[in-house]
C-alpha cells in the first residue's frame, strides 16, 4: 500500500487502548501515514487482530507490535512500558486512549463504578504517562496526547461519574503541558464526539431509557465513525492547539460552553425536560 506523507511518517507510536474502537482506528491511520506502531490492551486476541491489519497498511520498514497490560496496574503497566521502548528503540508520540464509559444515575451507579471510573480513564493514563515521562524528558522531545471527551466540557443527567473521571484529565494535562513544555515535549487532550465502536456498543446495553432519549432529541449528539475521528485527530495533531476536536458539532459544544456557560445549561435542561414528556408519552401509548 501507498504510504501518505505527514507529519507522523517515520515516528514511533504507542497507542494504549490500541486494539479496538477509536484507538484501532488511530493505529491505523499512523500505520498508513508510514509509522511504527505499538498498541496495548488487555485481551490478547484482539491485539494480535490488529496488529496483523497494521501490518497490512502499513510501511514494510516499520514496526507493528502490542503490548498486553491493564492500564490501573501500575506492575504491568511498567513492564509494558519497558518493552515498548525496546520493540521502537524509543518513542515519538504517546497516545493513552484506553477507557470506558459507565452511565447511570449518581444514586444507582455503585461506589465501584465511581472509583473503577477514575481507575481506568484518569489513573490508567497517569501511570503510563509517568512511566513515559523519564524518557520524553531524557529525549527532550515528542507529543503526549490524551484523549478524553466531550463529555469533560459538559455533563449531563447519567454521566457523573463517568464526566468525572474526564475532567479529572483536563486538570492533570494542563499542569503536566507547563511541566513538559521546559523539555520541549508537547502535551495535548483530545476531545471524541460520540463514536461508533465497541465500546458505545457496551454503554448502550446499560444506558436508561432516560439518556437514550435526550440523546435521540438532542441539537448536538450525532454519532461519528471511527474513521472521521480518527483522521481529524491525524489533521489536528500537528497544530499548536492544546484541545482538539473531531467534528464541527463538538466545536460548537466547546464554544457554547465556553462563552455561554448559563445559557448551555438551561439548553441541556430543555433538552431533558422534552426527553421526559417523549419518555413519558410512549410508555402511555405502550
Ligand atoms: N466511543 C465514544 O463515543 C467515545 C466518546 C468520547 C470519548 N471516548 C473515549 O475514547 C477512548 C476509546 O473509546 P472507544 O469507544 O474506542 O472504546 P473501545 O472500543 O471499548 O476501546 C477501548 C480500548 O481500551 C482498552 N481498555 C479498556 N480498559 C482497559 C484497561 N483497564 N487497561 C488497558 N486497556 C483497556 C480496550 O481493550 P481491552 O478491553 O482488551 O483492555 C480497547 O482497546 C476511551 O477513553 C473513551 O472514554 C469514546
Amino acid at each position: 500500500m501507498k504510504q501518505k506523507q505527514t507529519s507522523v511518517s517515520g515516528k514511533k507510536v504507542f497507542i494504549s487502548g490500541g486494539s479496538t474502537g477509536i484507538g484501532k482506528g488511530l493505529a491505523l491511520e499512523f500505520a498508513k501515514s508510514g509509522a511504527s506502531v505499538v498498541i496495548s490492551a488487555r485481551g490478547k486476541k484482539s491485539l494480535e487482530e490488529t496488529v496483523k491489519e497494521l501490518k497490512k497498511v502499513g510501511a514494510k520498514n516499520a514496526v507493528f507490535d502490542f503490548v498486553v497490560a491493564d492500564v490501573s496496574d501500575i506492575s504491568q503497566v511498567k513492564k509494558a512500558v519497558q518493552k515498548t521502548l525496546r520493540i521502537l528503540g524509543g518513542l515519538d508520540l504517546l497516545i493513552c486512549n484506553s477507557g470506558y464509559a459507565k452511565v447511570g444515575k449518581v444514586n444507582d451507579l455503585k461506589e465501584f463504578d465511581f472509583r473503577n471510573l477514575m481507575e481506568i480513564n484518569f489513573f490508567g493514563h497517569v501511570n503510563v504517562v509517568r512511566e513515559f515521562q523519564d524518557h520524553f524528558i531524557n529525549q527532550g522531545s515528542g507529543d503526549i496526547v490524551l484523549v478524553s471527551s466531550m463529555l469533560a466540557t459538559f455533563s449531563i443527567y447519567g454521566y457523573g461519574a463517568y464526566s468525572a473521571s474526564k475532567f479529572a484529565i483536563t486538570g492533570f494535562a494542563q499542569s503536566l503541558r507547563q511541566e513538559m513544555m521546559l523539555h520541549n515535549v508537547r502535551v495535548k487532550i483530545f476531545l471524541p464526539p460520540t463514536t461508533e465502536t465497541p465500546g458505545l456498543v457496551k454503554e448502550n446495553e446499560d444506558k436508561p431509557d432516560l439518556v437514550k432519549e435526550i440523546e435521540m432529541g438532542s441539537a448536538l449528539n450525532a454519532v461519528h465513525s471511527v474513521d472521521k475521528v480518527a483522521k481529524a485527530f491525524v489533521s489536528w495533531l500537528p497544530k499548536r492547539s492544546f484541545i482538539g476536536y473531531a467534528t464541527w458539532d463538538s466545536w460548537l459544544q466547546y464554544f457554547l460552553v465556553r462563552h455561554f456557560p448559563e445559557w448551555t445549561l438551561l439548553l441541556a435542561d430543555g433538552e431533558l425536560k422534552s426527553a421526559q414528556k417523549r419518555l413519558d408519552r410512549k410508555k402511555a401509548e405502550s
